[in-house]
């Protein structure tokens, strides 16, 4: 698997919004697909009158709804707003999971257990499924993954495992959405650490909010990352606005999709 996997330094950052930046930044270049492993949150459309489960499998975790699409709290659904990504370029098979708090807790609410090896299972499924991408012998022309965690790198998912388990199993570069205001110097250079102590690579920062340059600084200097853009707070948050922004400004030498996409 390729690709790059999107963290935060706290839920509510951003990650969606950048993942769908990245979306929109790279797909000419390379062929992309989304995927949201783990979605907490989420609530299950009750247009036939009942909740529709959210179970799957025998493990008992959620899979896929086709009604995902019409819940409250659905990045998977966002990102394809924003980014005017077709479906095929979207999984939509993960762990979903009704309550909004951390995702070893919703899990355990309802009676079930997220491991990383059920997603990396899930996953390899998904990456060699007969579809006419994955046929294609060359690695370097299998799509790559924009893959978006749940909260930040040391949420857990179980007793045991976290978000840097999952991205430890994935060994996928890491994108860091991280908030433009103060206090985000601290949140950034903890993130940065962390992942460096488990050998991830920090890919880039994208910083999200009003753009403070001396903050942009801050995090380059003292966690030695790229900040690959600031994102200002878009009033509304519009596929238009989003896509001219890319444009403009989103990781404009190209070092991410040299260093991590290629
Ligand atoms: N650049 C932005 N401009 C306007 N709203 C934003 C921007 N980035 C994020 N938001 C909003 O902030 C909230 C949190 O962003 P989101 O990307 O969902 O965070 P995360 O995925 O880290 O939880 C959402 O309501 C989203 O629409
Ligand atoms: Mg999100």
């Amino acid at each position: 698997m390729r690709g790059i996997f999107v963290t935060g330094t706290d839920t509510n950052v951003g990650k969606t919004v950048v993942a769908a930046a990245l979306m929109l930044r790279y797909r000419d270049e390379v062929s992309l697909r989304y995927w949201k492993p783990v979605q907490t949150g989420i609530r299950p459309s009750t247009r036939s009158g009942r909740p529709e489960t959210l179970q799957g499998r025998d493990s008992g975790i959620g899979i896929r709804t086709p009604d995902d699409r019409a819940s409250s709290d659905d990045d998977t659904t966002e990102v394809a707003r924003l980014s005017r990504t077709s479906e095929a370029q979207i999984l939509r098979c993960g762990v979903r999971l009704p309550d909004p708090v951390s995702p070893h807790l919703a899990a355990q609410r309802v009676g079930t257990r997220i491991t990383v090896r059920d997603l990396i299972a899930m996953q390899r499924e998904v990456e060699h499924a007969p579809t006419p991408e994955s046929r294609i012998r060359n690695p370097e022309s299998r799509p790559r993954w924009v893959v978006e965690g749940a909260g930040g790198v040391l949420v857990p998912i179980n007793e045991r495992e976290t978000m840097a388990d999952l991205m430890q199993a994935l060994d996928l570069p890491v994108v860091i959405a991280a908030r433009s205001t103060l206090g985000t110097i601290n949140h950034t250079c903890m993130t940065i650490e962390v992942l460096r102590r488990r050998m991830l690579r920090v890919a880039g920062v994208v910083m999200v909010g009003e753009p403070n340059d001396e903050n942009r600084l801050a995090i380059e200097r003292y966690g030695a990352a790229e900040v690959l853009g600031q994102m200002p707070w878009f009033v509304p948050l519009t596929p238009e606005v989003v896509d001219a922004w890319v444009r403009a400004e989103f990781d404009r030498s190209g070092v991410l999709f040299v260093g991590a996409l290629r």
